[in-house]
């Protein structure tokens, strides 16, 4: 049954891009249109009064002056506009209806004006991308009227566009006259985009700021339905942009919600939008994402660095940086909101003590902080661990546990689990040598070197025991901060924001 899972996914998202069953449900919605209409009756400014979307909005019409004042709209505040993507079943996804809350919630000055062009998101997917252009168009124009007839600053435009509507905000930056203050990718759309010119997408040309979270690049058929390449001033590739926790094809489906195959396939993209809700609402439990080369060596815990701003809030918070193109940034999140946890860069020197050069230990930590203790948590060390040498490598726990105290270091052995169980039947069945002979390994780790992302703070941890370092599989070492100082290098300067609580 699973293969028939993976093959009806995969249908579906063949279906996402080109013309197949959908055809004949599509054209019962498409809207009949005469020659005389023009693209504004088509696209709506949908400026929101009430949290709840079943509420009529007021709508703005552009070069009408009077819908202005009968909207209420405060030409000194803040413009947000929220544009949505292809869309199959011609209405509002639910992300619209938390999104517009929470940025209302946030911003009660602001203007928070749905860009609607759902007549022609509903279509097969390529004429729908064929329409990112001409809406762009129009919210530009709709800007340029704003601003040049009734003296909105355009520093104060923000828009923020899912998907499609990603690369809709994109055309809107290009063709507005001058520059509009920020733009929000939400898991831009990556058929038909990827690897094109920069004035056919969305691009770091197109605001003063441009950033972009891209949760679901993972490919399939050759194209990911989330652009995979950086695009804007900063990308941030939450959980490597592709696997996105609680949105496994099990997690889903049996869901409280009662999802279906269509759910598994919009969980990842759009996590997207739910990290920005998220960053919305709980502005004290802040994510920050780090910059790195790729997605390898932040699994490694090489790129906790926050010096010359490699590292930046993620979504609505996220500081404005001078431009640079590819800066792509990582963080881990948990499954659901607050999606935020802790980073920790953790180095530790395995010697290699008896008998273990073939060994490929599987080690845990368990964090005692001052608050709460974290799971053990298995070490992820890509590749093998480096005898007689230093491993770097990232601990992520998922609740703020306090200020670290100590940290217990274990070695899976073989009476510890089912899984290395399974892994020494595997190996022993390779190593028939090492079968036949009990274990005597033995490693030597003497101190832990741990830095926290969130803080940048660095502590030194020693074995409680000093005579107590050497470790053999099924065993476990403790480590306290070092007695001759704790704190490695005071940091100057603390980078998180001063709202924000995190100790670690
Ligand atoms: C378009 O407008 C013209 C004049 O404005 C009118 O004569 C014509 O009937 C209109 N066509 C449609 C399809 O509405
Ligand atoms: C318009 O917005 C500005 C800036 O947010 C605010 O100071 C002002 O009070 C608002 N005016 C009205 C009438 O709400
Ligand atoms: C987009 O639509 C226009 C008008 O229908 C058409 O002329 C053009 O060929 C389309 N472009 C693409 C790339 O499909
Ligand atoms: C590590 O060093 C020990 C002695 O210090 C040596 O016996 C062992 O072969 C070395 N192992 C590896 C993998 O280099
Ligand atoms: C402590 O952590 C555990 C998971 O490790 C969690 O279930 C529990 O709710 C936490 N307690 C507090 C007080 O945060």
């Amino acid at each position: 049954t699973l293969i028939l899972m993976f093959l009806s996914l995969g249908f579906l998202s063949l279906c996402f891009l080109s013309p197949c069953f959908l055809s004949p449900l599509y054209e019962e919605f498409k809207v009949p249109h005469g020659e005389n209409e023009t693209v504004h009756d088509r696209i709506t400014y949908n400026m929101r009064k009430s949290l709840d979307l079943d509420v009529d909005g007021c709508i703005l019409v552009p070069g009408e002056k009077r819908s202005l004042l009968d909207c209420g709209f405060n030409v000194t505040a803040k413009t947000i506009f929220i544009i949505h993507g292809w869309t199959m079943s011609g209405m509002f996804e639910s992300w619209m209806r938390k999104l517009v809350a929470a940025m209302m919630q946030r911003e009660p000055e602001a203007n928070v004006v749905i860009v609607e062009w759902l007549p022609m998101a509903h279509q097969l997917y390529p004429d729908a991308v064929n329409h990112t252009h001409q809406v762009g168009l129009s919210v530009a124009t709709t800007i340029n009227w704003l601003q040049e007839e009734q003296q909105m600053p355009l520093q104060n435009v923000h828009l923020i566009g899912y998907s499609l509507g990603a690369h809709v905000a994109g055309y809107a930056g290009t063709f507005v006259r001058g520059s509009v203050g920020r733009i929000t990718g939400l898991d831009p759309a990556g058929p038909m985009f990827e690897g094109v010119g920069d004035e056919k997408r969305l691009s770091s040309d197109d605001a003063d700021f441009v950033d972009v979270l891209h949760t679901y690049t993972r490919e399939a058929l050759g194209v990911s339905i989330g652009i995979q390449q950086p695009i804007g001033d900063i990308d941030i590739y939450p959980n490597g942009g592709d696997v996105q926790p609680g949105c496994d094809l099990t997690s889903v489906l049996t869901s409280a919600a009662g999802g279906n195959f269509m759910d598994v396939m919009k969980c990842e993209h759009e996590r997207a939008v739910h990290l920005f809700v998220d960053s919305l609402i709980s502005k004290e439990h802040t994510s920050f994402a780090y910059q790195c080369t790729d997605s390898e060596r932040f699994k490694k815990g090489i790129c906790l660095s926050c010096r010359k701003n490699r590292c930046n809030q993620m979504g609505y918070n996220a500081k404005k940086t001078r431009k640079r193109r590819n800066s792509k940034m990582y963080l881990k999140t948990r499954a659901d909101t607050p999606f935020g946890g802790i980073h920790y860069q953790m180095k530790m020197h395995v010697f290699n003590r008896k008998q273990a050069d073939n060994a490929d230990p599987t080690f845990y930590v368990k964090l005692y902080g001052a608050h709460n203790d974290s799971q053990d948590l298995h070490v992820d060390i890509p590749n093998k661990v480096g005898l007689n040498l230093t491993n770097t490598f990232l601990v992520f726990t998922e609740d703020d546990i306090g200020d670290l105290l100590k940290i217990r270091l274990s070695w899976e052995g073989a009476s510890e689990s089912f899984g290395s169980f399974w892994k020494n039947i595997k190996k022993n069945f390779w190593d028939w040598k090492s079968s036949s002979k009990p274990t005597n390994q033995m490693l030597e780790v003497r101190r832990i070197r741990v830095k926290c992302g969130e803080t940048q703070k660095k502590f030194t941890f020693c074995a409680q025991d000093p005579s107590l370092t050497e470790i053999t599989p099924g065993q476990g070492i403790t480590y306290v901060k070092c007695r001759d100082g704790w704190e490695v290098k005071p940091s100057k300067k603390r980078y998180t924001a001063q709202s924000n609580s995190v100790y670690c």
